[in-house]
């Protein structure tokens, strides 16, 4: 039974809501059976009155075994209708258990839906993104593509220019030489020729003479002979009388022919010896010609051996080079691990002089600087004004940092120990070096001083260091810009306009902060950025922003400390033979006056200006101890840099393998104890990060 209306109420809630007619019919007739029964029964029992007609007993027997048979079926029926009904509310339990789950189904179908639609939505997204993505790396590796192939076809040419240049100097020596060897060779053989030729003339033009004149004598000694044949036939009756003349005419003809001949054997023999002595002539320019020839000979390998010496010169070049690369890549590194050594986040205390000031002094405990130089840490003590080291009631507040400066320390004192972050920034690092302390503590002194502040000597370091690293193939571009932060507004302290701190001037939305997460950069929009050629441009620089700066101020006695001011150089190192790259960012900052709200004598108009400041100087506090945080091993951490525009200037310079160094200028008057004690409290929490560093 208990079951029964438990089922009941789905059945009534199921019917109402669907096919409700149906189940009503159900019900209806289950009723109608019931009745039949029951009516049949009451049939059975008014017909014995009138069977007793027939026979009583027997008919009240049978009538009562009817009975009973008619209750049983009837019982059975009951039953029967009992079970069908469970049934029934079985069956519509299950259909609103079936309604139910499919309801069910369909929400969660909706669901998936839901979740497919946004799967999709996700994936066409990310395939944006990836499309955007690689468009990006696309366009940048096309640019350093080509910036590469510039730079190889620069250093192409330059290579060649210097090898053709090289090779013209020794060659153009070495082809001037023979040139006028050859020449004097080409005359040599000319007059050779030409001599050759004159005495084969001559001697053509002897041979032409010595037959003629035998010619010239045979005939005349032909024309005398048949003279004296004619003569002796003339004579032929007067022949003994004429003998003698004969004879004699005979004897002279003799003479005359010796003679002749004598002089032609002369002519002969004078002829051979000039042409003896042309030939030895001849046979001393051949001579002078193959000696020139085996000297060209010998120039040639002159010149050759000169080849091989330049050629193993420029590969020694090549090797020394390399080491000097080598070794410069493994400098690189170890001066990065001595930085990581020494802690990526620093933080350095500074106590300014009195500068002459009469004032009751603070009671600050330095350590021996002498004895404890070379330690990872010093300590200082701080007194309450009144207490001293005997007072039992004294309060001894101790800190401890990486360096601590006392009064008499110089700002060159300072810089040898943070020029090393410098190096960094040339080696590619993000440094960031601030400083941090209440007004009139020293912090633009540390910063700014003309000549010795930690901002002069980094440019001239930076500077020097270019020229070293020149002789190593390295070249260095420089980007300056230097800002102010005033009331979470940048001003521009290069731009060429009137800088002005008046909140009708102040435009928020002209610079924007935009970082590149794929490069690692940060830029400003309208921010002047100027490219620094060397350490007078850069000192001008300073001393146009110092001008902006003070010009700014529309009081006379405002004062630079409401202001953060930011100068932010980028180093970007080429080596134009390895074509290896470095970009770093040196930021040096000189934050506004920490004083707190209730210490400034603040009207209301100063009072937007220190929540502005106590904002961001806390800011720079959270980030720094989240950076702590996520480097003990927590790199989920939030780094709330977005919390200040301080902090989110200087995102990509904090964190990571960036190097940070914090001064916390204190001053050294007992007045001051309570900003001093504050100070030293706010630096104790960013120096608690560099305990993460490694032995
Ligand atoms: N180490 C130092 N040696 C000599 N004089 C110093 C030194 N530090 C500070 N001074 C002098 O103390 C005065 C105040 O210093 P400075 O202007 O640097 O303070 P500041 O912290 O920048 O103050 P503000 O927050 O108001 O800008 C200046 O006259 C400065 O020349
Ligand atoms: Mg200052």
């Amino acid at each position: 039974m208990e079951a029964n209306k438990e089922n009941e109420v789905p059945v009534s809630e199921f019917s109402r809501r669907e096919s409700g007619p149906e189940k009503r019919l159900y019900s209806h007739s289950f009723s109608t059976n019931s009745k039949m029964a029951k009516s049949l029964r009451h049939s059975y029992s008014v017909s014995p009155a009138s069977g007793s007609r027939i026979g009583d007993s027997y008919s009240q027997g049978i009538l009562d075994k009817l009975q009973v048979s008619i209750e049983q079926k009837s019982n059975e029926i009951d039953s029967l209708e009992t079970a069908i009904m469970t049934l029934k509310t079985q069956r519509a339990n299950q259909e609103f258990e079936i309604f139910k789950v499919e309801d069910k189904l369909a929400h969660l179908q909706k669901q998936f839906d839901a979740l497919v639609s946004s799967v999709a939505e996700l994936e066409h997204h990310e395939r944006d993104s990836l499309q955007a993505l690689n468009n990006k790396y696309q366009l940048q590796r096309k640019q350093h593509i080509q910036k590469h192939e510039e730079s190889l076809t620069e250093l192409k040419e330059t290579i060649t220019s210097e090898i053709e240049k090289a090779f013209d100097e020794n060659l153009g020596r070495l082809s001037e030489e023979i040139s006028t060897l050859k020449k004097r060779k080409a005359r040599l053989e000319q007059d050779t020729v030409l001599q050759d030729q004159d005495l084969n003339r001559k001697l053509i033009k002897l041979k032409e003479d010595h037959s003629k004149k035998l010619i010239g004598l045979n005939q005349s000694l032909d024309e005398s002979l048949a003279m004296l044949k004619s003569a002796i036939e003339q004579v032929a009756d007067d022949k003994r009388a004429k003998e003698q003349q004969l004879q004699a005419l005979s004897s002279s003809r003799q003479s005359n022919e010796l003679s002749t001949n004598d002089e032609c054997r002369k002519t002969l023999h004078n002829l051979k010896l000039e042409s003896r002595i042309k030939d030895e002539e001849l046979s001393a320019l051949e001579a002078g010609i193959a000696s020139s020839k085996s000297e060209l000979h010998a120039t040639n390998e002159q010149v050759a051996q000169m080849k091989k010496e330049i050629d193993s010169y420029r590969d020694k070049s090549a090797d020394i080079h390399r080491s000097m690369e080598h070794k410069e890549e493994i400098r690189r590194k170890l001066h990065n691990r001595l930085q990581e050594l020494k802690g990526n986040i620093r933080v350095f205390c500074r106590v300014r002089p009195t500068c002459g000031e009469q004032k009751p002094l603070a009671n600050i405990e330095f350590p021996d600087l002498s004895l404890d130089d070379d330690s990872p840490n010093m300590q200082m003590v701080i007194r309450k004004p009144g207490d001293d080291n005997f007072n039992s009631n004294s309060v001894p507040y101790q800190f401890s940092f990486d360096k601590i400066f006392p009064s008499v320390s110089s700002n060159t004192d300072v810089f040898k120990e943070i020029s090393q972050l410098v190096q960094s920034s040339l080696d590619g690092y993000n440094v960031c070096v601030f400083a941090y302390g209440q007004t009139g503590s020293g912090k633009t002194f540390t910063m700014a001083h003309e000549g010795d502040g930690m901002i002069p000597q980094s440019l001239k370091k930076v500077f020097e260091d270019v020229k070293t690293l020149e002789s190593q193939d390295w070249e260095y571009e420089l980007q300056g810009q230097f800002l102010e932060i005033y009331n979470e507004a940048i001003l521009d302290l290069l731009s060429p306009a009137k800088v002005s701190r008046s909140p009708s001037k102040i435009n928020p939305k002209k610079y924007e902060i935009k970082h590149d997460d794929v490069s690692g950069t940060t830029s400003v929009t309208n921010l002047t950025s100027v490219s620094i050629v060397d350490a007078d441009h850069a000192m001008r620089l300073l001393n146009l922003a110092n001008k902006n700066r003070s010009t700014a101020y529309t009081k006379s006695n405002e004062h630079s400390s409401r202001s953060h001011s930011i100068f932010m150089l980028q180093l970007h190192g080429r080596n134009i033979k390895t074509m290896e790259t470095r970009y770093g960012t040196l930021n040096l900052v000189d934050l506004a006056g920490s004083e707190r709200l209730s210490n400034s004598q603040a009207q209301a108009e100063r009072l937007k200006e220190t929540q502005a400041i106590n904002k961001s100087l806390s800011s720079l506090g959270d980030v720094i101890s989240a950076l702590k945080s996520s480097q003990k091993g927590k790199p989920s951490q939030h780094i709330p840099y977005r919390n200040s525009k301080l902090t989110y200037l200087l995102k990509n310079s904090l964190g990571g393998d960036c190097k940070t160094l914090m001064f916390v200028n204190i001053s050294p008057f007992a007045t001051n104890f309570n900003e001093t004690l504050n100070s030293l409290r706010f630096a104790t929490k960013v120096n608690a990060t560099s305990q993460s560093r490694s032995k």
